[in-house]
């Protein structure tokens, strides 16, 4: 049986989100009620794209202003919505004390609610695979839903950098857990790892988004060396949302269960470039050079790093076999990021004639 009824409400954070904006399209799409929780209802900025889908004319799609640091503002909202999910980003990633604190103000307007009964918490393959040693990488290559980063390593300390954002993510997921346990079997809450996350934007503001904005960056002309030459490990926006909505519906899983959405596909930044060529030559794209900012001492670790990097296994079996996710290849996503970059964009590309 599934643990929210088909059409019911959905309430989602993070609404107006490069991810969260799919979800919410992604719920209306498959017949649900939606209450998009976003920090400023009156920015339209950042919200025009959701009151411009078909769901917010009728009244199926709702929007709501709600700050998670501020404690009880969720109450009302999620009162009669049957799934949540959470969707949005927390403030600050480097306090963990501040990352339970905000955690605990869902968690207790999903209690208060006393009719939600399955919550999706927005995790991130960091929570997976971001190591503090990428030695660490070496040791334990596969890379599913068993595999934590090591937290016995001295070096996992929130402050440094990518540390304190996994650890916030395997924290909220075990917070979340913990208090759905503890709820005696009233709501369970499930986690969705997503990967590097592809595809097209819904808003102009979403082109600063981690991804498209390096997209971007390319089509005007300059970009960025990833970090470590970690190569991208992408899943398609539109298949998160997806693995997102099938989370909330999915009766045969349960609270505390992490399902990674990534399509296993790998391409360094340099290759994601060139395949903006490859997979539209009618645009006539100057293809820049990559810029390497790191310093020498990094640089001289290229070959190493890159081959570290190449000997990870990711695996998406546990969301293809019970979830039933199939993953839209990377061209399609690159492709579609492009297009909507120049549409909903207005980037300005950089053309071989200009
Ligand atoms: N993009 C990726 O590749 C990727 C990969 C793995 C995991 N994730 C996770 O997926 C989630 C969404 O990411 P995204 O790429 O969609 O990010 P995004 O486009 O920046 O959207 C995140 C949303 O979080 C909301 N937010 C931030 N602080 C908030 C607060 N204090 N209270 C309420 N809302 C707050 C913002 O709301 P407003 O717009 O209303 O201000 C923003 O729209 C995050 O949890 C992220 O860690 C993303």
């Amino acid at each position: 049986m599934s643990p929210i009824p088909k059409g019911g409400t959905v309430a989602v954070t993070g609404a107006a989100g490069f991810i969260g904006g799919w979800v919410v399209r992604q719920l209306l799409d498959e017949g649900y009620r939606v209450r998009a929780c976003v920090r400023d209802a009156n920015d339209e900025s950042r919200t025009a794209f959701l009151t411009a889908m078909p769901g917010f004319v009728s009244g199926r799609l709702t929007l709501h202003s709600a700050d998670l640091d501020h404690e009880g503002c969720f109450d009302a909202i999620f009162k009669g919505c049957h799934g949540v999910a959470h969707v949005s980003h927390v403030s600050n990633y480097t306090d963990m004390d501040y990352v339970s604190r905000v955690c605990g103000h869902i968690i207790k307007s999903v209690d208060n609610s006393s009719s939600v009964t399955r919550v999706v918490v927005t995790s991130s393959t960091a929570a997976v695979i971001s190591e503090a040693d990428i030695y660490e990488l070496v040791r334990r290559p596969v890379c599913n839903e068993d595999r934590y980063p090591d937290e016995m390593s001295p070096k996992r300390k929130a402050e440094r950098p990518g540390q304190g954002y996994s650890m916030g993510k395997v924290l909220a997921q075990n917070m979340f857990a913990d208090a759905a346990a503890e709820s005696g079997g009233t709501w369970e809450a499930v986690t969705c790892c997503p990967g590097d996350n592809v595809g097209p934007i819904l808003s102009a503001h979403q082109q600063l988004g981690a991804w498209q904005q390096h997209i971007k960056k390319m089509l005007e002309g300059e970009y960025m060396q990833n970090a470590a030459y970690r190569p991208w490990m992408t899943v398609d926006v539109r298949d998160t949302a997806e693995q997102h909505v099938r989370m909330l519906e999915n009766g045969e899983i349960g609270n505390g269960e992490r399902y990674i959405a990534w399509s296993t596909e790998t391409r360094d930044v340099e290759d994601v470039c060139a395949s903006i060529s490859r997979l539209l030559p009618e645009l006539d794209f100057d293809e820049p050079e990559v810029t390497d900012p790191f310093p020498d001492h990094i640089k001289a670790r290229e070959g190493e790093l890159r081959s570290i990097w190449q000997g990870l296994d990711l695996r998406n079996d546990r969301a293809r076999s019970i979830l039933g996710m199939e993953f839209i290849p990377l061209d399609v996503s690159i492709r579609d990021c492009v297009e909507s970059l120049l549409t909903v964009g207005g980037v300005q590309i950089k053309r071989s004639r200009s």
